[in-house]
């Protein structure tokens, strides 16, 4: 039985991939995660899981013995500071030590594009490519490059079907005819999922992607499949700074991600060899339009594996080690006695967010949003993967999973601009269900947003903790 290691399985691509390698029972599937907490262990005991960060090249170790294929879908693109030597160092440590525990293969899923070119984010994962490429002699290495991935959850389609569903007209940038192969996201893991098997010995680069379009005929298809009449006006003088805080405004997607789509956009990202149908000549990639039908499709059945905001984009895990609510200094709690089964006091609670909001105040929860998206924050458009399961890790609007034991806690932390940091948490024991909202605060005006907000508190909370419970007991009203 072959045995594959699976890195960044808690990111967008790395949840599906994992799906799919686990329901082959020829592969023995291992996992490489930052914080373990991310993966749901419990449903899957069979599964082995390391802790590791590829920065750290001693982490790594125990969880390469044995293993004869390696993925590595890791990046550090939405980091603030030097995202390029973390990637750098990543990769040269990860392929160094796959070549000590004697793996056979390393497979890297990078970007579609010209070196000379790319935009920096592009140019930083073509550099990974090269890095953990560069020791032929010692491990083989298949490299597939990808342009624009459409599925349910990734930026670049959210990112288009936000567009669409928002605007009747909608103002572009001249590169918006810029072209690019899209690639339906299941069938990017058909390609990773077949590459483990392939029968070839040397290094493979391997270009995917469908049919040509621009961003421009992306958005009219997604429009006419979704039945929207829209229009599209270029504007050349629109820069890819003001661009891309446009689309932090209209979209869920953050100025990181939105100013490195942007700059891809300036340089065609074309496949430059035809080795898919070369070597994976069962795999018929899905067309452009067909791909967005599939990924409206999953959106309308509620079957989003993983989204684009899943990982933390950047070098550390958005979910840390040591939980650090003991350091708040101010706390809002309340607590209800409550005669219920602690599994609807957590359907209630768990549904809490993204389309099913927050109750009588859902306004000033929006005004908030609103306001954060503002000032650069990631604001409510997130909403959440699944209107009614939550697991470690997910978004939630402005919010991010910490902890999640079901029936006994939910700890949310705060990921909207907050002069310090705040966290909400829900406990149920004997009876009792208990909300408690907590707050360090950065400073004197971390102090002053405390004192600020606690008539806000007082109204929101009240009225969150009755409604979770009235909503439990399946009365609340909708
Ligand atoms: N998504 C697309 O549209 C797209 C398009 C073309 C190519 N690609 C390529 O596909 C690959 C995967 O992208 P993605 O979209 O799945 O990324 P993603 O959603 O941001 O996931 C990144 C994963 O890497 C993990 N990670 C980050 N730094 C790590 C470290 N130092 N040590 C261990 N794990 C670390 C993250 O873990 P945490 O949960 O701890 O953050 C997460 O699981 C990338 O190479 C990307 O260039 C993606």
């Amino acid at each position: 039985m072959r045995t594959v290691l699976l890195t960044g399985s808690t990111g967008y691509i790395g949840r599906r991939l994992f799906d799919r390698i686990k329901a082959d029972p020829s592969f023995n599937i291992r996992l490489l995660i930052r914080n373990p907490k991310k993966f749901e262990q419990d449903k899957y005991p069979d599964v082995e899981v390391f802790s590791g960060d590829t920065l750290n090249k001693s982490s790594l170790k125990e969880s390469l013995k044995g293993v004869d294929t390696a993925f590595y879908l890791i990046h550090a693109m939405g980091n603030k500071g030097n995202f390029e030597s973390a990637d750098r160092l990543s990769a040269v440590n990860f392929r160094d030590a796959c070549i000590d525990a004697g793996v056979k293969r390393i497979i890297y899923l990078g970007g579609l594009g010209d070196k000379d070119s790319a935009s920096k984010h592009l140019r930083s994962r073509i550099e990974t490519g090269e890095l953990l490429s560069a020791k032929p002699d010692k491990i083989q290495t298949i490299w597939f490059r990808a342009g624009v991935i459409i599925g349910s959850g990734s930026a670049s389609f959210e990112i288009i079907r936000n567009l669409v569903q928002k605007l009747p007209v909608m103002t572009t940038p001249k590169w918006v005819t810029t072209k690019t192969q899209a690639v339906y996201i299941n069938d990017v893991i058909s390609y990773l999922v077949s590459s483990i098997n392939l029968e070839y010995e040397n290094d493979l680069i391997v270009d995917i992607g469908s049919d040509t379009v621009s961003f421009e005929e992306m958005l009219i298809k997604c429009a006419e499949i979704m039945n929207l009449k829209r229009k599209i006006i270029k504007i050349p003088f629109l820069s890819p700074k003001l661009s891309s805080y446009w689309l932090n405004f209209i979209t869920p997607v953050p100025i990181s991600i939105a100013s490195a789509l942007i700059e891809g956009l300036k340089s065609e990202t074309l496949k430059l060899n035809d080795n898919d149908s070369k070597y994976f000549p069962n795999i018929n990639p899905l067309t452009y339009e067909e791909s967005v039908k599939e990924a409206l499709n999953e959106i309308s059945v509620r079957q989003i594996i993983s989204t684009w905001c899943d990982s933390s984009g950047g070098i550390t895990c958005d979910v840390p080690y040591v939980e650090d609510i003991a350091k708040a200094v101010f706390t809002d709690k309340r607590e209800k006695t409550v005669e219920a089964d602690s599994a609807d006091i957590f359907n209630s609670v768990c549904r809490l967010g993204g389309k099913n909001g927050y109750f009588r105040y859902n306004l000033l929860w929006r005004i908030r949003g609103g306001f954060d998206k503002l000032i650069g924050g990631v604001g409510m458009g997130r909403g959440r993967r699944d209107e009614c399961e939550l697991r470690i890790g997910d978004s939630l609007d402005f919010w991010r999973v910490v902890d999640y034991a079901p029936s006994k806690r939910l700890l949310l932390k705060a990921e909207m601009k907050v002069p310090g940091e705040a966290w909400l948490e829900f406990r149920y024991n004997d009876n009792k269900l208990t909300q408690t909202a907590y707050f360090y605060p950065r400073g004197i005006f971390g102090r002053l947003y405390w004192y600020a907000m606690i008539p806000f508190h007082y109204f929101i909370f009240n009225n969150l903790i009755d409604e979770l419970i009235n909503r439990a007991k399946g009365s609340h009203k909708t």
